[in-house]
């Protein structure tokens, strides 16, 4: 079977790495923040318990059979937790897959994301000989958008009612959420968008297997 290998990818300012037991605590916090909970599907409250199993065995899983790979992003410079990036839904034949991501809110507008999946777009295409790489985001995610269109994603239509997004129910005050149905915008990145964009950034992104990297 087909699967990505473990690796770590580095940026100027970010390293991408898979998760670690020791990342639990800022995942946990990462996971409770209201943007995550209304424009992703993880658990609500996000516990201890969710994460400890996201990184020993949800994780592992998705690479090992072939799903995709999910990489924590942290600062090179001070080697906190900023986000996830998470390749899923692979197909091998087509040579395609699905990113989905996040940043933590302490750290958004920094321009992270688009490092980050921009980063994992480059070693996507040029290591893994990828033909196509997929988004989707909700139709009212205006900050997911914009990540989108600055790395230089296409969108290439909507698909009527096909997520789910959680919202607080008006009037409500107790925490509550409702899930609702959304429209999903679908974007693509194929290696030819990805030209421009890498020229222009000075130092590029480099990438190694994790152990060579540890
Ligand atoms: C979407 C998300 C990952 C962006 O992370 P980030 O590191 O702040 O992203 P970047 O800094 O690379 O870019 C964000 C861009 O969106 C813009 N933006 C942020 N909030 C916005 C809003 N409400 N409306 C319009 N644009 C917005 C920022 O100005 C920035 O654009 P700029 O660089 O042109 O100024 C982060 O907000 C997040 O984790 N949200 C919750 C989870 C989520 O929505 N994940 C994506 C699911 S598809």
């Amino acid at each position: 079977m087909t699967s990505f290998p473990e690796i770590s990818i580095s940026t100027e300012r970010l390293v991408l790495r898979p998760y670690e037991e020791s990342d639990i605590p800022a995942m946990v916090e990462m996971m409770n923040d209201e943007s995550v909970i209304a424009w992703t599907s993880v658990p609500y409250p996000y516990t201890e318990a969710d994460a400890r199993s996201f990184i020993a065995e949800f994780a592992p899983a998705e690479r090992a059979e072939g799903r995709g790979i999910v990489l924590a992003v942290t600062e090179f410079l001070t080697q906190r937790l900023v986000g996830t990036v998470h390749l899923q839904r692979t197909d091998w034949r087509i040579r395609s897959s699905e990113v989905g991501y996040m940043i933590a809110p302490w750290a958004r507008g920094e321009g992270y994301a688009a490092e980050a999946v921009q980063a994992t777009a480059q070693w996507l295409f040029d290591d893994q000989k990828f033909e196509r790489l997929e988004l989707r985001t909700a139709a009212d995610n205006a900050a997911s958008q914009q990540v989108a269109q600055k790395i230089g994603c296409i969108s290439e239509g909507v698909l009527r009612g096909a997520g789910l997004v959680r919202i607080r129910p008006e009037g409500e005050t107790d925490g509550r959420w409702e899930e609702i149905r959304t429209d999903l915008i679908v974007w693509s990145l194929l290696p030819e968008d990805l030209d421009g964009l890498a020229e222009e950034s000075a130092d590029g992104s480099d990438y190694a297997a994790y152990a060579d990297w540890q």
